[in-house]
C-alpha cells in the first residue's frame, strides 16, 4: 500500500512526469521523452549518492527504489519511470504494490527487437551486474530468444568511468574492449544495451564493434510506452500547455551534475539538491 496520505491527489495533468536512476543513465531515457512529448513537465532524481547500483542486492534496491518513487510523488509526479534497468529489474512489481496509484513505466532490455533482428543467431547483452543476476533478464530471455543464442555481459565499472565523463578514455575503451570482444567472437550481430547509462558510450561501443553490428537502445520504445500509458489513463497533457520544463534533483552534488550535463551536452534544466528518507546510510563514495 501507498505509505503517502497524499499520493493520490496529484492526478491532474499539470503534476510532472517523474523519472529516477542512480545518476546520468535514464537522461538518454528523458531525451526520448522530450522528444515526444514537448510540452511536457520533468523532474529528474538523480541518486548519485547510491551510485551505482550495479552491485547492491534486490533488497537494497527495492529500499532505495521506494524512497526515490516516494520523493517524486510527494512533487506531484502523476507518472513514474524507472529510468535504470537495476532498478526495474529488482523493484518494478515492488513499486507497483507499494504505490498502486501512480503508474510506472520501467525499463526492459530490448531482447525480443534483438531476437528479431539478428542474422547470426547470437545476440550479446550488455548490462549491470544486478540486471543480469536479476529474473526479469531471464524471463525476457526465456520468453523470446526462442533459438537463438543470448550471451549475458556483465559490465562492472562502466556506470562509474560514464558518470566521471570519462568517455573516450583508456580506461572506459579498455573495459569496452574487455566487454564487448567476447561478444563479437561468439559472432553476435546484435547486441542490446542493458542499461540506460550506455546509449552515453554508444559511438565507442560501436568503434569496436564495427558498422555491421547493429546496438539497441530500449530509450525510443520506453517513451513510446509512457505515451501510451498517459492516454490511457488519461493523464496526457493538455494540447494548448505552454512550452515544456525540465527540472533535476540529484542527492549527490548539484553543482558536479550540472557540470556533467553541461560537459555531455543533456537537455539543460536547474539541479535541486534532494534527500531521501532512507533507513540505511548511503555507501561511502569510493
Ligand atoms: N542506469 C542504470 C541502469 O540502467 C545504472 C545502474 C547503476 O548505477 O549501476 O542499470
Amino acid at each position: 500500500m501507498c505509505a503517502l496520505p497524499l499520493c493520490t491527489m496529484h492526478h491532474q495533468s499539470h503534476a510532472p512526469i517523474g523519472l529516477f536512476d542512480s545518476g546520468i543513465g535514464g537522461i538518454t531515457v528523458l531525451r526520448e521523452l522530450q522528444r515526444l512529448l514537448p510540452a511536457e513537465q520533468f523532474l529528474y532524481l538523480a541518486d548519485q549518492a547510491r551510485c551505482p547500483y550495479g552491485p547492491r542486492p534486490a533488497e537494497e534496491l527495492r529500499t532505495i527504489a521506494a524512497a526515490c518513487a516516494a520523493w517524486l510523488i510527494e512533487r506531484g509526479a502523476r507518472l513514474i519511470v524507472v529510468a535504470c534497468n537495476t532498478a526495474s529489474a529488482a523493484a518494478l512489481a515492488d513499486l507497483r504494490r507499494r504505490f498502486p496509484a501512480v503508474p510506472f513505466v520501467g525499463m526492459v532490455p530490448p531482447v525480443k527487437p534483438a531476437v528479431a533482428h539478428t542474422r547470426s543467431r547470437v545476440v550479446g547483452v550488455l548490462a549491470t551486474p544486478a540486471t543480469i543476476a536479476g529474473d526479469l533478464l531471464r524471463d525476457v530471455v526465456d520468453r523470446w530468444s526462442g533459438g537463438v543464442r543470448v550471451i549475458e555481459q556483465p559490465c562492472p565499472g562502466l556506470v562509474e568511468q560514464i558518470e566521471a565523463g570519462a568517455l573516450d578514455t583508456p580506461g572506459s575503451m579498455e573495459l569496452l574492449h574487455r566487454y564487448v570482444t567476447p561478444l563479437l567472437a561468439a559472432g553476435a550481430d546484435t547486441i542490446v544495451l542493458g542499461c540506460t547509462h550506455y546509449p552515453l558510450l554508444l559511438p565507442q561501443i560501436q568503434r569496436i564493434a564495427g558498422a555491421d553490428v547493429l546496438l539497441l537502445d530500449a530509450a525510443p520504445a520506453v517513451a513510446g510506452r509512457v505515451v501510451q500509458v498517459l492516454a490511457e489513463r488519461r493523464l496526457a497533457y493538455p494540447e494548448s500547455a505552454p512550452a515544456g520544463t525540465l527540472t533535476y534533483a540529484t542527492t549527490g552534488d548539484p553543482a558536479s551534475l550540472t557540470r556533467q550535463i553541461e560537459r555531455l551536452d543533456l537537455p539543460r534544466g536547474p539541479v535541486q539538491a534532494a534527500r531521501l528518507e532512507l533507513d540505511m546510510e548511503p555507501a561511502a563514495k569510493s
